[in-house]
């Protein structure tokens, strides 16, 4: 089926089972009088993995970062069109974008946790919140940390840097961080592109495990990546030289790896192009 010139490839059974809290509509996204994406209209669907792919340049992270609106610190960004979350347009006046970051937390490409302990770093956004009480603190430390699948790891070194850990265990320390504020929607920014295979594979088997508690967004240039851990994927790409990034279709990751709708898609990821 097409859904605003979109191929959607997924029946409406499926999508009408699927609670969706999060949907864009006809959001253009501009940096100065450049226009990086074009009408995009989706769904995302809760307590699943929805994966962004694409060839470099498309609009990737400019869409993911406006569910939580971290492109509005570029300057000279605007947007045109909405994002409805629970049926509020996060873009329309005085709505709350402190609350908005809190519900929706995000993880970027390169670790980057603060140049503090390890609890310090899991903390701080608790802190912010207002939590001040040790004992509180210390069970959503251990909690998000657990739920990070790093406590193991570094239950006995809370109180050393976590500038200390590796790669990998920074980069589920930033997911423990994320987690520790209550969030209820994580959106990664190519979260495994600085981290070697079995590493890769722990905040694979990680983002599995949390999608069942929470809605899950990823930019991933890793075609395996995408097939191996999302539910949905929505193929995005700039059509010709100097054209906004569109979405080009979306739909259960199974159908867009195996029987794409639109040519487009299948010279991707069958990497004949991009
Ligand atoms: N801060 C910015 N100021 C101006 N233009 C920007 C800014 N960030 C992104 N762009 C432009 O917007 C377009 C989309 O960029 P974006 O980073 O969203 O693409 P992407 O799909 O994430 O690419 P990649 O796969 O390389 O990360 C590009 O043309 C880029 O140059
Ligand atoms: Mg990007």
């Amino acid at each position: 089926m097409r859904v605003d010139g979109v191929s959607v490839q997924c029946g409406f059974e499926l999508m009408e089972k699927l609670e969706c809290r999060l949907g864009v509509h006809n959001l253009s996204v501009y940096y100065d009088d450049f226009k990086a994406l074009e009408n995009i209209n989706l769904l995302i669907p809760c307590k699943r993995i929805t994966a962004f792919i694409g060839p470099s340049g498309c609009g990737k992270s400019t869409l993911l970062r406006c569910f939580n609106r971290m492109n509005d610190l570029v300057p000279g960004s605007y947007v045109e069109g909405s994002i409805f979350f629970d049926g509020t347009d996060i873009f329309s006046d005085n709505y709350d974008v402190t609350e908005l970051r809190r519900k929706v937390g995000m993880v970027f490409q390169k670790p980057n946790p603060f140049p503090k302990t390890v609890y310090e770093n899991v903390a701080y956004g608790p802190k912010i919140a207002g939590i001040k009480k040790k004992a509180v603190l210390d069970e959503i430390v251990e909690r998000s940390l657990k739920r990070a699948a790093l406590w193991d790891e570094v239950k006995d070194k809370l109180h050393s840097s976590a500038l200390r850990l590796s790669g990998g265990q920074q980069q589920r320390l930033c997911i423990a961080r994320a987690l520790a504020v209550e969030p209820e929607i994580i959106l990664l920014d190519e979260p495994c592109s600085a981290l070697d295979p079995i590493a890769t594979q722990r905040i694979e088997d990680l983002l599995v495990e949390l999608a069942e508690k929470y809605t899950i967004i990823i930019v991933t240039h890793n075609m395996q990546q995408a097939a191996r851990i999302s539910h949905f994927t929505a193929f995005m790409m700039i059509e010709e030289h100097g054209d906004p990034g569109r979405i080009i279709e979306f739909g259960e990751t199974s159908y867009i790896f195996t029987n794409p709708d639109n040519e487009k898609t299948e010279r991707y990821i069958t990497g004949r192009f991009g």
